[in-house]
């Protein structure tokens, strides 16, 4: 946002930036790219660097704390009433995409359907995978999870 749409020769004006730090952690980089009809420089880019701290992530946690606040909020209420694809990358893909420890879903592909369920249902004992069916505290109904797995399977 400027603050002025006309500045003239050798005035100052103000622009105002927002950068939304939501799910970004260590050193980001957001540029501000101002066009004007100054001859000498139509284009000035502006860097905003920033470190991004991030509470949420940094202590060892319990699997489950991810159904619980303040992690509910990116980890679990985007998936609620979704399916398939949807629901995999509002609750899964987190954890579940490349460059991190959990399996990335072509591999998870691989699994025997009865695998894949159990640890869906269930999840992975002495591991950062809760259960995510209903019958052990998880917020997945039955029809959530057989997405899922069509999902998964299918890809
Ligand atoms: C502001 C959104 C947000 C909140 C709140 C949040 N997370 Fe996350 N979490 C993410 C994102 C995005 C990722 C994947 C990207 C990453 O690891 O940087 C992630 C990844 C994870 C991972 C996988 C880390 C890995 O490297 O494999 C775990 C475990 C996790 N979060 C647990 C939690 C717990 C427990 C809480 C609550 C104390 C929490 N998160 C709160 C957004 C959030
Ligand atoms: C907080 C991070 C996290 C979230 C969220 C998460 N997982 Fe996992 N998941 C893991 C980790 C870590 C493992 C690996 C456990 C191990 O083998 O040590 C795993 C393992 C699995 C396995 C078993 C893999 C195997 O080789 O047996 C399946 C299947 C799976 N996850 C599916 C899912 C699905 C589907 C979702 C979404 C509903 C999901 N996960 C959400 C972290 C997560």
């Amino acid at each position: 946002m400027v603050s002025s749409d006309h500045i003239g020769p050798n005035e100052t004006g103000r622009i105002r930036a927002t950068v939304k730090t939501d799910g970004k952690k260590g050193r980001i980089l957001k540029t501000v790219q101002v066009e004007t009809n100054d001859p000498v420089r139509p284009l000035v880019v502006l860097k905003l660097r920033a470190n991004v701290i991030d509470a949420f992530h940094e202590k060892p946690l319990q699997p489950d704390a991810i159904f619980r606040s303040p992690c509910r909020k990116c980890h679990l209420d985007r998936g609620r009433d979704q399916m398939g694809a949807a629901l995999f990358r509002a609750d899964c893909i987190m954890c579940h995409m490349r460059g991190k420890s959990a399996p990335s879903i072509s591999s998870l592909k691989k699994l025997s359907r009865e695998r894949l369920k159990e640890a869906i249902e269930e999840g992975v004992p002495d591991s950062m995978m809760p259960g995510f069916s209903w019958r052990v505290g998880g917020p997945l109904t039955e029809a959530q999870i057989r997405s899922l797995l069509k999902y998964i399977k299918g890809r």
